[in-house]
C-alpha cells in the first residue's frame, strides 16, 4: 500500500512529463491563431522549439525543399502563412508579391535577421549584433565588390582557373565536381580576400569550412556532437588561422611591405567608421570569415550544377562551348580574360541562372518585423520572423512555365517577371556578393568548356539541400579532354 502511494505522485509527475510536449503544442497553437482579434496567417506551428523544422529540413533532404511551401500554400489556398523553423515564429512570404513586399520594406517593416546559429558561430561583442555587423559589412564592400573595382581581378581569376584545372583535373580520368568547385572558389576568395595562396593554408580551412556551412541553418541545439556545436567550433579554428594572417598584415602595412590597396583585408585594416576607429581585429577576422561562408558554398554549388547540367544536355554543352571558343580563339597567346570578355558570355550566363532556377544555390533568407504590421490583409506582429524563399517563385509553374524543364532561353529578351527571379535576392539587402561571383562563375565556365567535355558517373545521383544544394555523391565525372586541333 505505502508502495502505491509514493508511486502516484511520481506516476503522475511522469505522465505529466511525457504529455508536456503535447499540451505545449495544443496550447501554442491555439494562443498563436489569433490575439486581441488580429487574424494572423494560417499555418500550424508545429512542436515546441522543433516547430515544423524537421519537415522543412526533411523536405530538403529529400530532394524537394518547394514541398515545405506548395503543402502549405495549396493546403491553406494563401501565398503568406505562418510556422515555426529554427527554434522562431516565422511567417513565410511567397510568390513575386512577397519577394517584392520585403526587398522594397528594409528597415521601415523589416530588417534584415540572422539565426540564433549565426550567433554562435560569429559570436558578437556584448554591444554589437549579427544585423549592426551586417550593416558595417555592407557599407565597406562597394570599393571591392561592385563591378568597376572586381574587373581587375578577372586575369586573377582567370590564372586561377587555369592553374586549378591543370592541377586537379588534367590527365584525370574522373573528378568529383563539388569538391573541386569548392576548391576553386575557395582559392579565389583567398587570394582576392587576403592575398593567400599557400596550397597548405587552403586544404587546412576546407573542413572547418564544410562543418560551418553545414551549421549556419539548423535546429539551435548546441550540445556536443550537433551540427551547431561543431560549426561554433570549426569557426573557432579558422578564426585562429585568419587573426595570425591580420597581424602579420599590419605589421606589413606598417612596414610600408604591403600596399593598403592590396586587397580586402588591407582596406578593413585601413577603414574607420563614425567614431574614427578602425575595426578590431576579430571583427575584421569574422567579416572575412563571414564574406567566405557567404560566398564559397553559394558559389561552387552554382558552379557544380552548371557541370550537372551540361552534361546531361549536350545540345547546351555545345552552345556554350561555340561561344567560349569565340572567345579563346579572339586572345593572343597567353592573353588572360578582361571585361570585354565576360560581356560576350551572354549565353553563357543564361545557362547559369537556369541552373540558379532551377536549383538555387541559397533557399532564401529571413527578416524580422520592426513593427507590427498587416501584408494581404494578416497582421504580422512585431518580432515575428519572416522568410523569403527562392523556391516559391523558380519552381512555380505560373512564373516559369514547365518548371521541370531545363530551358536557358527563359533567360532571353526581357526574361523573367520582376520579382520571379530571385537566386541573390533583391532590394537594399540583395546579395552584396553578385558581381563577384558572376565573374567567378563565368570565369571558371570558360576555362572548363574550353578544355573538356565530361559525362556524369552517376546520372541518377539524388540532390540534396542541406539546406544549400548538394549533389548526393558529390557528382563524380568521367573527363575527356579536347582534342589539341579544338584548342589554340
Ligand atoms: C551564386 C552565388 C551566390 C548566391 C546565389 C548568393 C545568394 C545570396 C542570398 C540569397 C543572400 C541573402 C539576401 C537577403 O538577405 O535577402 C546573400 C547574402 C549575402 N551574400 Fe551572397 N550569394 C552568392 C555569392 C556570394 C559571394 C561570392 C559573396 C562574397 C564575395 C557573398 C556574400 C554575401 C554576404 C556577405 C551576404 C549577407 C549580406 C547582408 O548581411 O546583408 N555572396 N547571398
Amino acid at each position: 500500500m505505502e508502495i502505491i502511494i509514493v508511486s502516484i505522485p511520481f506516476l503522475l509527475l511522469s505522465l505529466f512529463i511525457s504529455l508536456l510536449p503535447l499540451i505545449l503544442f495544443l496550447t501554442r497553437n491555439k494562443s498563436e491563431s489569433s490575439i486581441n482579434g488580429l487574424k494572423f496567417p494560417p499555418g500550424k506551428m508545429g512542436w515546441p522549439i522543433l516547430g515544423e523544422s524537421l519537415e522543412f529540413l526533411n523536405n530538403g533532404r529529400r530532394g524537394v525543399p518547394e514541398k515545405f511551401i506548395n503543402d502549405r500554400t495549396e493546403k491553406f489556398g494563401s501565398e503568406v502563412f505562418k510556422t515555426s523553423l529554427i527554434g522562431e515564429s516565422m511567417v513565410v512570404l511567397c510568390g513575386p508579391a512577397g519577394n517584392k513586399f520585403l526587398f522594397s520594406n528594409e528597415n521601415k517593416l523589416v530588417t534584415v535577421w540572422f539565426p540564433s546559429s549565426v550567433n554562435k558561430i560569429f559570436p558578437f561583442s556584448l554591444e554589437s549584433s549579427a544585423n549592426e555587423e551586417s550593416k558595417k559589412m555592407r557599407k565597406m564592400l562597394p570599393a571591392f565588390l561592385k563591378p568597376e573595382p572586381l574587373q581587375k581581378y578577372i586575369p586573377t581569376m582567370d590564372s586561377i582557373a587555369k592553374k586549378h584545372l591543370k592541377e586537379h583535373w588534367d590527365d584525370k580520368k574522373e573528378v568529383l565536381a563539388f569538391t573541386q568547385a569548392k576548391a576553386y572558389t575557395m582559392s579565389i576568395a583567398c587570394k582576392v580576400f587576403m592575398s593567400i595562396e599557400d596550397p597548405v593554408q587552403l586544404a587546412k580551412f576546407a573542413d572547418p569550412f564544410a562543418l560551418l556551412a553545414a551549421g549556419i541553418l539548423c535546429i539551435p541545439i548546441d550540445l556536443p556532437g550537433t551540427a551547431m556545436n561543431k560549426a561554433g567550433k570549426a569557426s573557432n579554428i579558422i578564426r585562429k588561422d585568419i587573426l595570425e594572417i591580420i597581424r602579420q598584415r599590419k605589421l606589413d602595412l606598417a612596414e610600408n611591405k604591403a600596399s593598403p590597396k592590396k586587397d580586402i583585408l588591407s582596406h578593413m585594416l585601413l577603414t574607420t567608421f563614425e567614431d574614427e576607429q578602425p575595426m578590431e581585429e576579430r571583427d575584421i577576422a569574422d567579416k572575412i570569415l563571414g564574406l567566405i561562408v557567404g560566398g564559397h558554398d553559394t558559389a561552387s554549388t552554382a558552379l557544380t550544377f552548371v557541370v550537372k547540367y551540361l552534361a546531361k544536355f549536350p545540345h547546351i554543352y555545345n552552345e556554350v562551348l561555340k561561344e567560349q571558343m569565340e572567345i579563346l580563339k579572339s586572345k593572343k597567346e597567353g592573353e588572360l580574360l578582361n571585361w570585354e570578355d565576360i560581356k560576350k558570355m551572354r549565353y553563357s550566363r543564361n545557362v547559369a541562372c537556369e541552373v540558379m532556377r532551377i536549383t538555387p544555390p541559397s533557399q532564401g533568407a529571413f527578416r524580422e518585423a520592426i513593427t507590427d504590421f498587416t501584408y494581404a490583409g494578416f497582421s504580422i506582429p512585431k518580432g515575428w520572423k519572416i522568410f523569403w524563399s527562392t523556391n516559391s517563385t523558380h519552381k512555380n509553374a505560373k512564373y516559369f512555365p514547365e518548371p521541370e524543364n531545363f530551358d536557358p532561353s527563359r533567360f532571353e529578351g526581357k526574361g523573367p517577371a520582376p520579382y520571379t527571379f530571385v537566386p541573390f535576392g533583391g532590394g537594399p539587402r540583395m546579395c552584396p556578393g553578385i558581381d563577384y561571383a558572376w565573374l567567378e562563375m563565368l570565369v571558371f565556365i570558360h576555362n572548363l568548356v574550353t578544355k573538356f567535355r565530361w559525362e556524369e558517373v552517376l546520372p541518377n545521383e539524388k540532390t540534396i539541400f542541406v539546406p544549400l544544394a548538394v549533389p548526393e555523391k558529390g557528382l563524380p565525372i568521367r573527363l575527356q579532354a579536347h582534342s589539341v586541333n579544338l584548342e589554340k
